[in-house]
Formats: structure tokens, sequence, C-alpha cells
């Protein structure tokens, strides 16, 4: 058996729903532009790790789990920006400004998590965002992230999850299949 997997910190309900309303109010009804990602499935990844067969799964979770050692902390929101650029946005996304560093803990041990499991490195460095479009072809939003002010809410960190993705018709469904808890 194969799935997709990825690690990730789950955003709330509430900061969720939060952000929808934000984005809604702060465009003022101007669409975002390109394939939106569902609000349902906002979160942040630490690690993308692709096909992975049941023993590279639980290897990645036993790892996690004895592994820990990023206590709960509070997470901060931004305000919007854009990969590569925002000139020629391919990714807009939502930013991080508390937190940060603990994220970046978290990256680092899913990294050696995966680097356990026998995956290939991550290449690109850790950029924490939270994915709202993808836009085919790129487009300049630099007027669009200039206008929204940043997201006010805060949300307790106490786990990293692990997600299966599916991909399905117009996007990818992200489903959790366990959590580990911070520590
Ligand atoms: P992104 O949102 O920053 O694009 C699930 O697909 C999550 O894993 C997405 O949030 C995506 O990050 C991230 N991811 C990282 N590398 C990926 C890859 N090569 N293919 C698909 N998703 C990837």
């Amino acid at each position: 058996m194969s799935e997709r997997l990825f690690l990730a910190v789950a955003l709330s309900d509430d900061v969720r729903h939060g952000l929808a309303a934000h984005l809604a109010t702060q465009l003022g009804g101007r669409p975002i532009p390109g394939r939106p990602a569902r609000p349902e499935g906002w979160h942040i990844t630490l690690r993308f790790l692709g096909w992975a067969t049941e023993e590279q799964r639980d290897r990645v979770l036993g790892f996690l789990s004895t592994r820990m050692d990023v206590p709960p902390f509070t997470l901060g929101f931004g305000g919007l920006g854009a990969f590569p650029r925002e000139g020629r946005a391919a990714v807009l996304w939502l930013g991080v400004r508390r937190g940060d560093e603990e994220l970046s803990r978290l990256a680092a041990l899913a990294e050696d998590a995966a680097s356990a499991a026998g995956f290939e490195p991550e290449e690109r460095p850790f950029h924490a965002h939270v994915t709202l479009a993808r836009i085919r072809p790129p487009q300049d939003v630099s007027a669009l992230v200039a206008d929204v002010a940043d997201f006010p809410l805060t949300q307790e960190v106490t786990a990293m999850t692990m997600f299966r993705s599916h991909l399905v018709r117009g996007g990818a469904r992200y489903e959790p299949v366990e959590r580990v808890d911070l520590r």
C-alpha cells in the first residue's frame, strides 16, 4: 500500500473561519486570483513526503513521537505574500509573524524523520506559510498584497499532524492521519 503524505500544522476551526471572513472583508468583493485552496484544508506544511509505504509512515511517526522536543507555542499570522515573488505570483499565501522559530524547529525535526524513513532530502529552504491560491499563469498580486491587512488571530499549536492527500478533480483533499503531540 502506498499513500501521499505530508506533515503540517493544522489550523483551528476558529482560525480558518476567521481567516475566510478576514479575506472576504479585506478583498471587498474582489476574487482571490487563480485557483483558491479550500478553506477546510488550509494548513502550514512542515514537510511534504509524497508517496510513502505503510512502513515509512510508521517510521516517520515513531521518530517524531520519540524525538519531539518543541513545546506547545502560540502561532500568530501576518499579511499576504507570494512565491516566487509578488510581481509574478504562482502561489499566494498568508505569512506567519509569531511562532516562526518553533515552526522552523518542527520543520527540521520533520526533515530528520523523513531522512530516517529513507526519503530524499528537501532542497528548498523552509518558509512558513498558508497557501491560499495557486496561480497559472502567474500574475502580479502586489496591489492585492498591499491592500490586505495582517490577520489578527492567534492559535495555540499543540501538535504536528500527518495528512494524507487525495488528488481529486479541481485540487486536493487533505485527511488527517495522525497527530503527534508537542512536548
Ligand atoms: P504549498 O501549499 O506550499 O504548495 C500538500 O500538498 C502540501 O504539501 C501543500 O501545502 C504543498 O505546499 C506541500 N508541498 C510541498 N512540496 C510539494 C510537492 N512537491 N508536491 C505537492 N505538494 C507539496
